[in-house]
């Protein structure tokens, strides 16, 4: 009998797209969720990858407003100048 060599499945995975979620709940919005969104809707226009946007209800980190998601990641305290600081270590800016 032929053994069988178990693989996983190796997840695809794309370096150049990344998913931003920015949080709009009340705290967020307080702390100036709109003008992050506002900037990524900015740099997504010379983005040099794929960037997705979205927002999101509460992501339940209000004590770190605004939050956002980045891959996956949940980041709270964001500031205009970190995302900035963000999408140039993602290489989505140049
Ligand atoms: S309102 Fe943004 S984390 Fe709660």
């Amino acid at each position: 009998m032929a053994s069988l060599a178990l693989h996983q499945p190796t997840p695809h995975i794309c370096r150049n797209r990344h998913v931003m979620v920015v949080c709009t709940g009340e705290s967020c919005k307080n702390a100036g969720a709109a003008e992050l969104l506002h900037d990524l809707k900015h740099h997504h226009e010379h983005a040099t990858g794929d960037l997705r946007i979205s927002e999101s209800k509460c992501l339940h980190r209000c004590q770190a407003a605004p939050a956002m998601v980045e891959d996956g990641r949940v980041m709270g305290w964001m500031s205009r100048m970190r995302l900035k600081l963000e999408l140039l270590r993602l290489g989505l800016l140049n």
